[in-house]
């Protein structure tokens, strides 16, 4: 068993004891309404601080009246005073400092389209959505500093600890920070000590008004991959400049930008653990000994302690980990390590926010912000039932574990011989590897709860009817259809394989091949591409062709910038708005590619294998046969919709929590 020491040493910030290192860190959950916050909202956070979080920095609040959008708390006025002080409360009770968070996007804007009230260091267009701001004038940024200020007097008034500045991740302050957007003649704008102005300022005022009893951290870049922007030299002069006086209580380094180096600031499995390890340790020198808060892709707790152990860093924020898991301190303290919900780093949190306007969620935790979250484990039913799923992915061990905690009688069938279905072959593709962490959770988490498991056996009628179950659940998953350009005699003979099937028997069974292997892609989901990443490994050539006009379109942007430079980097030919045409060719090595708008063709010669990556048809031929024999039948997962890990996951909780 570890206790990992150091993690859970106590420290002090601002006089304000901080009882471990452990920081949530900020993130947009986007459950407020009409500025104010809600059950929810104000639960998902005290479950952090439930779960044993030492500090947390709340989302950015609407510090300005500028900044106000519904779902941003509103700091500005008193119109949300006991908003505040209950969501204070809640959080400061359970012993957790509770930081707001300062925070303007500026120019950036993820959602499609441009900004049209947007404001900014200078006239020049954001990166990614073409938004042009409205130039801030001094004294409106004088205005807007003293506005912060008083908003952080608010929320000292009503029990905060302290406020974090975000001024990374290409928001406004980083947006004055950098010679890259702030093209200014004032003192705002010109050599470093101008560009830093807005946020010292800001610092001092917050400062005279709070007192030195009121924590406040500063994000900065660290490196925001910007060709004529902040590398990791200029962000040590910038940090250096800001904590010469030693103004600050603690500083952290985020990394990208709102440009094509988005990606960075949530990086994905595709790169290592503590990302940006090195970059933090070439930043330290330059902080005047300011308390260091490493972040970015920290994810277990023994990593954790060996970066306070080793004096790499003071205090470690924890996104996304404490998203999947608000438990993740208590059961690191306790030695139950194992039976932490994992972040898988796939970043669907940030995409439901950004593209979709949606609450903050996890493809491994189905609880958010519910009241019974923290260390979730179901009450016992007083209606014990016996119940048979079929099928052994996500979905289905997510309803297995749940109904048998609950004290049902569960028996599962699975046909393939190990647990996690599709997952478990995209767990072994490029930047897979944490996704299996999701299964192994649910399926050990199962064995405890007491599930029957019959795996390497596809359950047939007779298998169901023998149990004789009050209630079968349905998860088998879904089939990719062929595409409608392979002719019907050809689809039945298997000439060309889905690229599941291909995937299987290549993880099975890696060969070198020569010649072209090319994926038809209908799906645009990450699986796709990352087996395009694999087959490149065993193929002279990879290709893709996908009639729509782009690639990743069912990906989130940020999964989607890693996409796209990956496959450049490998050599990976991509070719869109264009379908192949069937010809008794394809046999000899060659293929047509057909142009959707013009029709035009183009050949591919050496062509060794041809998949496609399809969308798919849910399995339910045991449907029918189980409602005529009058069973209580349900579909989860793909088995209902084919759709994500989110959704199974999501609906194997709720169908062994209404059963
Ligand atoms: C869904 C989501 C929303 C985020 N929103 C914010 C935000 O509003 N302000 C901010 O400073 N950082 C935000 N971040 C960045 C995180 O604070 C953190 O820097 C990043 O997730 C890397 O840490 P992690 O690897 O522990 O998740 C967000 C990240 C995610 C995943």
């Amino acid at each position: 068993m570890h206790n990992y020491h150091a993690l859970f040493s106590s420290t002090k910030l601002a006089n304000k004891t901080l009882k471990n290192r452990i920081v949530h860190a900020s993130m947009t959950t986007r459950m407020g309404v009409n500025g104010g916050t809600t059950e929810q909202h104000l639960q998902y956070y005290k479950n952090r601080a439930i779960g044993g979080a030492g500090m947390i920095v709340t989302e950015p609040l609407s510090m300005a009246p500028h900044q106000h959008i519904p779902y941003k708390i509103v700091a500005y006025d008193n119109s949300h005073l006991s908003d505040l002080e209950k969501w204070a409360e809640s959080v400061e009770s359970e012993d957790c400092r509770l930081l707001g968070q300062i925070q303007d996007p500026g120019r950036g804007r993820h959602q499609h389209g441009r900004a049209f009230n947007a404001v900014g260091a200078s006239a020049l267009p954001d990166d990614l959505s073409g938004t042009i701001p409205r130039v801030l004038t001094t004294v409106e940024i004088r205005q807007m500093n003293t506005q912060f200020a008083n908003s952080s007097l608010r929320l000292k008034r009503c029990g905060f600890s302290g406020v974090e500045i975000s001024a990374g991740h290409g928001h406004l302050f980083h947006q004055f920070l950098s010679p890259w957007s702030n093209i200014r003649h004032d003192q705002y704008g010109g050599d470093l000590v101008n560009r830093c102005r807005i946020l010292h300022e800001m610092i001092d005022e917050i400062r005279q008004v709070c007192g030195y009893d009121f924590i406040i951290g500063l994000k900065l870049p660290g490196d925001d991959g910007v060709i004529g922007g902040i590398n990791c030299s200029a962000a040590a002069e910038i940090a250096n400049h800001l904590t010469i006086n030693k103004d600050i209580d603690y500083i952290t380094f985020a990394q990208g930008s709102h440009a094509r180096s988005l990606e960075m600031h949530v990086p994905d499995d595709h790169e290592p653990r503590f990302t940006y390890r090195d970059l933090f340790a070439q930043l330290k020198p330059f902080i005047n000994n300011i308390t260091l808060m490493a972040l970015g892709r920290i994810t277990d707790p023994a990593e954790a302690d060996a970066i306070i152990q080793s004096g790499q860093a003071d205090l470690v924020a924890l996104g996304r980990s404490l998203v999947a898991d608000p438990a993740w301190p208590l059961k690191s303290k306790q030695g139950r390590s194992a039976e932490i919900r994992y972040c898988v780093s796939c970043n669907n949190c940030w995409y439901m926010g950004a593209a979709y306007q949606q609450k903050i969620s996890c493809d491994n935790n189905p609880t958010v912000g519910k009241y019974n979250e923290v260390d979730y484990w179901p009450p016992i039913t007083p209606l014990r039932k016996k119940v048979v799923i079929v099928g052994s992915g996500i979905a289905a061990l997510e309803a297995a574990w749940v109904a048998a905690a609950k004290g049902h009688s569960v028996h599962v069938f699975g046909s393939s011989p190990v647990v996690g279905g599709k997952l478990a072959i995209r767990s072994q593709l490029p930047g897979g590897e944490s996704m299996s962490s999701i299964y192994d959770y649910q399926y050990a988490t199962a064995m405890r709860a007491g599930v029957h498991f019959k795996l390497g056996y596809s359950a047939e009628l007779i298998d169901i009817t023998a149990l004789n179950p009050q209630v079968v659940i349905l998860a088998c998953g879904a089939t990719m259809a062929p595409p409608r350009w392979i002719p019907d005699d050809i689809r039945q003979g298997g000439l060309v394989p889905d690229l599941r099937s291909v995937m299987d028997e290549f993880i099975k069974k890696p060969k070198k091949q020569v010649g072209c292997a090319m994926i038809y892609d209908l799906d645009q989901t990450e699986g796709t591409y990352a087996s395009l990443e694999y087959l490149k490994n065993y193929f002279d050539e990879v290709h893709l062709i996908t009639p729509y006009d782009c690639i990743g379109s069912e990906t989130s942007l940020v999964t989607r910038q890693g996409i796209q430079r990956r496959l450049s980097t490998r050599g990976i030919t991509i070719t869109t708005l264009t379908e192949p045409v069937w010809s008794d060719d394809i046999g000899e090595g060659y293929i047509d590619l057909k142009h959707v708008y013009t029709n035009q063709i183009t050949r591919v010669k050496n062509l060794s294998l041809l998949t496609y990556s399809t969308p798919r048809v849910p399995n339910q031929t045991l449907l029918n046969p189980l409602l005529a024999l009058g069973f209580e039948v349900h579909l989860i997962g793909d088995c209902l919709t084919p759709r994500n890990v989110m959704a199974a996951t999501q609906e194997g909780y709720e169908i062994a929590n209404t059963i």
